[in-house]
């Protein structure tokens, strides 16, 4: 590995944060919000239908100047029209990420080693629509000639977190006809319960694969197609059964899927990055062709965003430069998502894989180790449920934890105060992580409340909330197919955002390969009768026999 790259940490605004952090580490944001009500209107700002309230961050006019300062010296503006202009900004696997040409159909053209993307991406929307009315009008039908009343989706990470997160956030979006089931893990738990809901005749599945080479895909679409062969009791039927979202073409048509239903995946898209391209069929399928358009209008308003808006301005550009604020000069390990709706419950889960497999990364793009963190640990759950759970670490543990609350102004199903009561709580878990309670204040409501000096003396400490938790609050009108494009186009944003200031290639993973290659050498040591195949260490060759043991190998 090379030298460190240490011109980041070296740079005059690098430098400037570090004595900004050293200059508030003794300010609460109480004490700002004190000495500056305004702040709640000035760190505000709206953009694609979305509005930030990012007023309670430790952060100070001169912080926000000096974080813009480090985006700048970053060259953020040009790497980000390199993004969006087509560049090979995936420079380990040379290659574009424009996942925004996906959502921008309306574009001219754009062209990838001499192919125009967005022809690509037109003619693959149309093919989509097709085959999305055919189903939905039912005038493609199963073997038996009955209308398809379930989707099954098979796959993994980009090709199953991104459609089931906008598959349950559009769930008021939904076309009556079509029941939507995801298969994502090889445990064998997850295909079984799954087949055994639906019935074959009336069954469509979707083998959603870029590489159609990760293992956990195939093998469940295998089971999915002994399981259709012997109920159905019809091979033929299987090339109108099955469908393909792939890169691969060649390997969909050698398991047995006709050409005609494979739909195309591009090099130019990540996996993470992909819902918006032919993986997001299944969503088509259950929400229908025009909300799915509306979704990629919706990501689309943010890319126009995201590029036009100046840095100050700019939700993705503010939320990553306050991410790297506590990353890189707070010490913070992780980063908190919280959305405050039902229906957005998965989009913690979507973007721990956007975030972190973009994020996680050790070295520049140059391949120098670094010597500054890169990708928090990105974790969150839906409010109001996580006060009943991890919030108590928030108020009360001793790590700084950041937060983004997300939350609708209005409901889809309003019912008695509901809506309100939820917003009240959103509210109040942003005010308590910022304000906390107070030495005095905790003994203050001991003594209101009649507790003896004894017992005001021993439980006040207890009662305590430190407070000065930075949070933003994210908000939208309601959640629609155009906000939800909008959200997650922001975080997508957020992360290339960061990722240039770390100077990593956000979009290679790596990592991910050799748990896969280790896994191949141990699957032959728990399944052939000879106990073959490469020792590992001491505990793995011990746990290897306990299992044959338990499973008489
Ligand atoms: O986790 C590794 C990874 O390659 C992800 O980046 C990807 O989304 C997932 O596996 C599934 O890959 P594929 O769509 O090629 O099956």
């Amino acid at each position: 590995m090379t030298s460190p790259r240490s011109t980041l940490t070296s740079t005059p605004e690098w430098q400037k944060l570090t004595a900004c952090r050293e200059s508030l580490k003794n300010t609460p944001m109480r004490a700002l919000f004190a000495d500056d009500p305004a702040r709640a209107t000035r760190y505000f700002i709206n953009g694609a239908g979305l509005s930030l309230d990012f007023s309670k961050n430790r952060l100070t006019d001169d912080v926000f100047e000096a974080l813009m300062a480090l985006a700048r010296r970053c060259k953020l503006e040009e790497r980000r029209a390199a993004l969006l202009g087509g560049d090979k900004v995936n420079v380990t696997e040379n290659r574009p990420a424009l996942h925004t040409a996906l959502r921008n159909p309306e574009a001219g053209s754009l062209a990838v080693d001499g192919v125009d993307v967005i022809a690509e991406v037109n003619t693959t929307l149309k093919r989509m629509d097709a085959f999305v009315q055919e189903v939905l009008s039912q005038s493609r039908r199963g073997y038996t000639g009955k209308a398809f009343t379930d989707v099954v989706s098979i796959g993994i990470g980009g090709s199953f977190l991104g459609p089931k997160l906008v598959t349950e956030a559009l769930q008021p979006y939904r076309k009556a006809s079509l029941r939507c089931h995801y298969v994502a893990n090889i445990d064998g738990t997850e295909i079984c319960e799954t087949l055994a809901k639906v019935n074959p005749e009336t069954t469509l599945f979707l083998v959603q694969s870029k590489s159609f080479g990760t293992r956990e895909t195939l093998e469940n679409s295998k089971v999915a197609r002994e399981w259709f062969i012997e109920r159905s009791g019809n091979t033929q039927a299987v090339a109108s059964h099955f469908i393909a979202v792939t890169a691969n073409k060649s390997a969909a048509q050698a398991f047995g899927i006709d050409p005609e239903n494979v739909f195309p995946m591009w090099d130019w898209v990540g996996g993470r990055y992909s819902l918006w391209s032919a993986i997001g069929l299944p969503v088509a399928l259950t929400i229908g062709m025009d909300n799915f358009r509306a979704l990629l209008a919706g990501a689309h308003a943010m890319d126009t965003h995201f590029r036009d808006t100046p840095l100050e301005e700019n939700l993705p550009v503010v939320m990553a430069m306050l991410g790297i604020w506590y990353n890189n000069f707070w010490d913070a390990e992780t980063h908190a998502i919280l959305p405050y709706d039902h229906y957005l419950r998965s989009l913690p889960d979507h973007l721990q894989q956007l975030d972190m497999e973009s994020s996680g990364k050790q070295v520049s793009q140059q391949g120098e180790s670094l010597d500054y963190q890169t990708g928090p640990v990105i974790w969150g759950g839906v409010g109001a449920n996580g006060q009943h759970a991890y919030h108590q670490l928030i108020h009360q543990g001793t790590r700084l934890i950041p937060a983004d609350f997300i939350i609708p102004l209005q409901t889809h199903n309003p019912v008695a105060t509901h809506h309100a009561d939820l917003f009240a709580n959103c509210l109040a878990q942003s005010r308590a992580m910022m304000a906390g309670k107070t030495l005095e204040e905790a003994k203050a409501e001991l003594a209101a409340s009649g507790e003896s000096e004894a017992d005001i003396e021993r439980l006040a400490p207890h009662k305590v909330i430190p407070g000065n938790q930075p949070n933003n609050i994210l908000m939208m009108e309601k959640v629609t197919p155009a906000s939800v494009g909008a959200l997650i186009a922001l975080y997508e944003h957020r992360t290339f955002v960061q990722g240039v200031i770390w100077d990593i290639d956000s979009f290679d993973q790596w990592g991910v390969e050799l748990g896969k290659k280790l896994g191949q050498d141990i699957l032959p040591r728990l399944l052939e009768s000879s106990a073959e195949g490469k020792a590992s260490d001491s505990a793995t060759d011990n746990l290897i026999s306990l299992f044959r043991a338990s499973n008489r190998r």
